[in-house]
C-alpha cells in the first residue's frame, strides 16, 4: 500500500503572529511505501505533526492531495474517509492519549469497538505478547509506566492491522532502553511489509531509518540533503 503526498501545503490563520497567514508546511511531495521505516526529525514547531496529521487523513491540506493507493483521501465523504483511515492507517498521536476510565485492553480495542468489530482473541494476545504487555490487560492506564503506556498506544494503532503506521514522538517520555525497545518494534513492523513513518526528537533515531528526513521551517529535506523525496 502506497501513501503519497502530492504538493501538499498547510496554512494556518493566526492573528497572534501579526500576519493572518502562516505556512506551517510548505509545498511537500513524499511517498511512503511498504517495508520501509521513514524517520522525520526537526526542531519544535517546524511542522512535523502538521505533516503527519495531513498524511493520516486527520488534517486537510490547504492545497495538494494525499493519495492512498491512488484514492484521494480528502476527496472522500467524511464517513468514508474515517472508515478507510481506521482500516488502513494506524496513528500514534503525540502525547498521552489513553482513556483513563478504560482498562488497557478496552483502550487497545477502542478502534474496533467504535466500528462494532470483533477481533479474534488469539490475534489480540499475539499483539499484546509481542509488545510485552499481555499481563496488563486489566490494569488501568494510571497504573502503567510511560513505556507501557506507549506500547499500549502502539497496540491500539495496530489492532486493526493497518498497512500504514504513523507515529508522532512515540518515545518522547521514555528512557534509552524503552526508546530502543519501541524503535525495534517499529523497525520489525516495517520489515514485515508495513509502511512506518515516525516523527521523533531522538538524536540517534537515524540508525533505525531506511529513509531519513528533516523538517525546517515547514520545509522537508532529505537526510542527505539531496532533495530527493
Ligand atoms: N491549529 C493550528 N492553528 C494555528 N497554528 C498551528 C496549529 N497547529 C500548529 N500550528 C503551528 O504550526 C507550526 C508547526 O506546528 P507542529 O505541531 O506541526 O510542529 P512540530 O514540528 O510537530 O513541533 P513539536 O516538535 O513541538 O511537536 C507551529 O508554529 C504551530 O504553532
Ligand atoms: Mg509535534
Amino acid at each position: 500500500m502506497i501513501l503519497q503526498a502530492q504538493q501538499i501545503r498547510k496554512e494556518f490563520i493566526r492573528e497572534s503572529r501579526g500576519t493572518n497567514c502562516f505556512q506551517a508546511v510548505q509545498e511537500t511531495n513524499l511517498t511512503l511505501s511498504g517495508g520501509t521505516l521513514t524517520i522525520l526529525m526537526g526542531r519544535s514547531g517546524s511542522g512535523k505533526s502538521t505533516l503527519l496529521n495531513m498524511l493520516a487523513g486527520l488534517l486537510e491540506p490547504t492545497s495538494g492531495k494525499i493519495l492512498l493507493d491512488g484514492t484521494d483521501l480528502y476527496g472522500l465523504p467524511d464517513k468514508e474517509l474515517s472508515r478507510l483511515r481506521n482500516q488502513k492507517i494506524g496513528v500514534i498521536p503525540q502525547g498521552q492519549t489513553a482513556l483513563h476510565s478504560l482498562n488497557v485492553l478496552e483502550n487497545i480495542l477502542l478502534p474496533c469497538t467504535l466500528y462494532g468489530e470483533t477481533v479474534e482473541n488469539s490475534a489480540v494476545m499475539e499483539l499484546l505478547e509481542r509488545l510485552e504487555i499481555a499481563g496488563l490487560q486489566t490494569a488501568m492506564p494510571s497504573e502503567l509506566s510511560g513505556g507501557e503506556l506507549r506500547r499500549m498506544a502502539i497496540a491500539r494503532a495496530l489492532i486493526r492491522k493497518p498497512d500504514i503506521l504513523l507515529a508522532d514522538e512515540p518515545t518522547s517520555d521514555l528512557d534509552d532502553v524503552n526508546t530502543a525497545v519501541v524503535f525495534n518494534i517499529l523497525k520489525q513492523f516495517a520489515s514485515e511489509g508495513k509502511s512506518v513513518f515516525v516523527v521523533t526528537h531522538e538524536n540517534d533515531a537515524g540508525k533505525y531509518a531506511d529513509r531519513l528526513f528533516h523538517m525546517d521551517g515547514g520545509i522537508l529535506r532529505t537526510g542527505d540533503e539531496s532533495g530527493n523525496c
